[in-house]
C-alpha cells in the first residue's frame, strides 16, 4: 500500500504536469490564422476520355491495367493528377488554380488512398503554392491530411486540410471538397 506521502507526491506531480501542458497550449495558436474553402475535380483517363481526362493511372499492379482501376479496392493503382480548382462545386466555374500531384492506393483490404499533391494559384487574387500530404481513408465522411508548407502568398503556412468527396461518378469522376485551416501564417 503506498504511503500518504507517495500519494501526495503523484498527486502534485499530476497538478503540476496538467498546469504546464496549460501553460503551453495559452502560448500556442490553437485557432486558425486564415480559413479557406476550395473543391478540387478529378477527371480519370479510361481509355477513351483523354481530352476530357485530368488525371491518369500510371502504374498498376500486375493484375491491372492503365484504364480501369485494379482490383481489390484500386490497390496498387498510382495515378497522377492535374485537377482544377474551383470556388464553388461546379465542375465548369472558372478554375483559380490547379491541384497537381499524385495519389496512390495503398490498402488492398479496404478503399484507402495516401495523397501528395500542391495547390497551384497564378491569379490576381493567390499567387503562390500550398503543399499537402497524408493518408485518405476514403470511407470516412472527412479526412484530415496535412499542410505542409507553401510559397507566396502562403509563405511558410502550415494546418489542416479537412477532405470531404463531394461527388463521385463511377470510378471516372469525384470532387473534393478541402476545408483549409491554417495554423501558421506569416
Ligand atoms: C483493363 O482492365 C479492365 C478491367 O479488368 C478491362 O475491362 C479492360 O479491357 C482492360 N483494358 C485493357 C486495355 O487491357
Ligand atoms: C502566372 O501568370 C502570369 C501572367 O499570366 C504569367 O506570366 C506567369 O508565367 C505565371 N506563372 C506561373 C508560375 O504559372
Ligand atoms: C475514420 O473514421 C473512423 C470512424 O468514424 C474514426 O474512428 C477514425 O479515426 C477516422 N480516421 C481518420 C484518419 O480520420
Ligand atoms: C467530362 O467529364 C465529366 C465528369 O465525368 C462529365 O460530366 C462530362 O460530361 C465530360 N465531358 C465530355 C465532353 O466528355
Amino acid at each position: 500500500m503506498a504511503s500518504k506521502t507517495q500519494i501526495i507526491a503523484l498527486f502534485l506531480c499530476f497538478l503540476s504536469s496538467t498546469s504546464s501542458a496549460t501553460y503551453f497550449k495559452k502560448r500556442r495558436h490553437y485557432r486558425p490564422c486564415k480559413e479557406l474553402v476550395f473543391y478540387f475535380h478529378d477527371i480519370l483517363y479510361n481509355g477513351d476520355n483523354y481530352n476530357n481526362a485530368t488525371s491518369a493511372i500510371v502504374g498498376s499492379p500486375e493484375w491491372g491495367n492503365k484504364t480501369a482501376v485494379a482490383q481489390p479496392n484500386n490497390f496498387g493503382d498510382v495515378v497522377v493528377f492535374d485537377d482544377p480548382i474551383t470556388l464553388d462545386n461546379n465542375l465548369y466555374s472558372p478554375p483559380v488554380g490547379r491541384a497537381q500531384g499524385m495519389y496512390l492506393y495503398d490498402q488492398k483490404s479496404m478503399y484507402n488512398a495516401w495523397l501528395g499533391f500542391s495547390f497551384l494559384f497564378n491569379s490576381t487574387k493567390l499567387v503562390g503554392t500550398l503543399n499537402f500530404i497524408g493518408a485518405d481513408p476514403l470511407l470516412n465522411k472527412t479526412r484530415d491530411i496535412s499542410v505542409i508548407g507553401g510559397t507566396g502568398d502562403f509563405f511558410m503556412a502550415r494546418g489542416i486540410a479537412t477532405l470531404m468527396t463531394d461527388a463521385f461518378e463511377g470510378d471516372v469522376y469525384f470532387r473534393l471538397r478541402v476545408d483549409i485551416k491554417l495554423y501558421e501564417c506569416w
